[in-house]
Parts: C-alpha cells; sequence; structure tokens
C-alpha cells in the first residue's frame, strides 16, 4: 500500500511517503506521465462513465460566464483535456479559446491529439506557479486535479491571484460520502479500484495513490474553509452522486 503523510498545518497530496512539496510534485507528475497512456480507459470504465456525466453539468454551471465570447478561461489539471473541452463545448462561435494547463507532457500530448481541431490553448505548467500575471482570467476550474496539489490553501491562493475581480472559480472533485454509502465507496476505491486500475494499467501504486488522495482531501466544509481564508466569498458545493464527487464554486470578492 501506498502510506500517506499526514500534515493537517499544511496539507496536500504527498504519494509514497514523499516528505517534501517538491518531491511529491514529483512524484504526482510522474505518476500521470506513466498512466496517461491508459488514463482515459480506466477513467470512463473506473468511474462508470459518470466523468463524461460531471465535466458536462460542471460546465453548465458556468454557463454565464462561459456564453460570454470574451471570457477568459482557464482549465487547471486539464490532462487528457475532457474538462476543457466540456468547457468549450458551452462556448459561442468565435469565442476566446479555453486554455488548459497540466504539468504532465504525456497528459497534455493526448489533449492536444484528441482535441487537434479544438479551440484551446495546451500549456505545460505548474498550477502553484501560474504563468500569468494578476488578474488574468475570469473562469478558473480544475476537474479531479486540484486534490493532487502539493498545498491546497497555496494552490487557491495562487488560483485567487489570477482571477480577475469577480472571477469564478469551479473545482470538481472525488469525496469520500458519510454513511452506508461512504462504506460501499470505501470498499470500491480501496479494493476493487486498485486491483483493476493496476491490472489494466500496469502501475498498481498509481491506483492505490488516487484512493489515498480522496482520502486526505479536506471534506466540503473544511475545503470551504479554506477558500473563505483564500479570500472566495459566495463559496458552495453541489454533491454529485450520493456526494461521491462535486463542485465547489466560489467568486473572488
Ligand atoms: C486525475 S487527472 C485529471 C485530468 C482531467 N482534468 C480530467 O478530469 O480527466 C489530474 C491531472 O492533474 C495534473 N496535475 C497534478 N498536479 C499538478 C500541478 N501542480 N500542476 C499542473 N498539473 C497538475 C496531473 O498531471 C493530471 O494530468
Amino acid at each position: 500500500m501506498n502510506p500517506v503523510i499526514e500534515d493537517s498545518v499544511n496539507p496536500g497530496a504527498r504519494p509514497a511517503g514523499e516528505a517534501s512539496e517538491a518531491a511529491a510534485a514529483a512524484h504526482v507528475r510522474e505518476i500521470f506521465n506513466s498512466i496517461a497512456p491508459r488514463y482515459d480507459l480506466l477513467n470512463h470504465l473506473l468511474s462508470m462513465g459518470l466523468d463524461r456525466r460531471w465535466w458536462s453539468r460542471a460546465a453548465r454551471s458556468f454557463r454565464d460566464v462561459l456564453t460570454q465570447p470574451q471570457a477568459r478561461v482557464l482549465d487547471l489539471c486539464c490532462g487528457t483535456g475532457d474538462m476543457t473541452a466540456a468547457l468549450l463545448a458551452q462556448r459561442p462561435a468565435s469565442a476566446e479559446p479555453v486554455t488548459g494547463l497540466d504539468f504532465s507532457a504525456q497528459m497534455l500530448d493526448r489533449a492536444r491529439v484528441k482535441y487537434s481541431t479544438a479551440n484551446a490553448l495546451w500549456v505545460e505548467g505548474d498550477a502553484m506557479h501560474l504563468p500569468y500575471a494578476d488578474g488574468s482570467f475570469d473562469l478558473v476550474t480544475a476537474a479531479f486535479g486540484f486534490r493532487n496539489l502539493t498545498n491546497y490553501a497555496e494552490g487557491l491562493r495562487e488560483i485567487y491571484r489570477v482571477l480577475a475581480p469577480g472571477g469564478r472559480i469551479g473545482i470538481l472533485e472525488c469525496n469520500q460520502p458519510d454513511g452506508l454509502s461512504g462504506f460501499a465507496y470505501s470498499i470500491y476505491f480501496h479494493q476493487v479500484l486498485p486491483l483493476l486500475g493496476g491490472w489494466i494499467s500496469g502501475d498498481r501504486t498509481a491506483y492505490t495513490y488516487l484512493p489515498t488522495s480522496v482520502a486526505r482531501f479536506p471534506r466540503p466544509p473544511q475545503m470551504l474553509q479554506m477558500m473563505a481564508e483564500a479570500g472566495f466569498v459566495d463559496r458552495a458545493w453541489d454533491g454529485y452522486l450520493l456526494r461521491a464527487a462535486g463542485l465547489y464554486r466560489g467568486v473572488k470578492a
């Protein structure tokens, strides 16, 4: 199993016992580079096809911004580009392109091939140190990527920095539900998923990291509190499918 180092002061992803943020980030990048060839297949299979619905539902939550042709939109941790494409589906023709950013070259390569004709800019970069000036975007999203950041509070501050006043944040993330559905979810996530994922991808470590990263991720009340501390107002969390995932929303004051 992949041990997870608990760090209540400075929570962020820490795969396989990596002690420093830099080592953890390098390890996360290595995991995604290694599973990139099978990522889409496994994503659709392991989420039982729900991923597509969730990207689309999250994107529709920002229709009011996305339908403005001049809106500047950044999709962080874009991976192979499916959330970026869901955002683009809500954009009018001749709108400004949507930027998809990720630090895994292998994941991005797939996005470029899959969406070669899409009105997207694909950028290799680190979500913790965005290559953009303050106030550059009207909407910043991240789908199933934010929990991989090595420092959640700093990640939120960085998103806040690049948003223009009144700009919106949308973080679609997995959640560990409570009660009976939480029990069923735990069995699936901690027993079935690492086995299936490891078998198909040939990388068991990567698919053990997935449930541990979800377990480590703050629950909605803590995450909403962290968003408040970063300065976001009008914060909300919409739970999807018995709270197994959900969309965090907020506005830069
Ligand atoms: C689970 S995938 C999600 C990809 C895509 N958004 C989706 O919904 O399928 C997480 C992605 O986050 C990226 N990622 C993790 N930490 C990052 C960071 N600090 N900067 C940029 N990308 C990061 C990984 O490379 C990976 O492609």
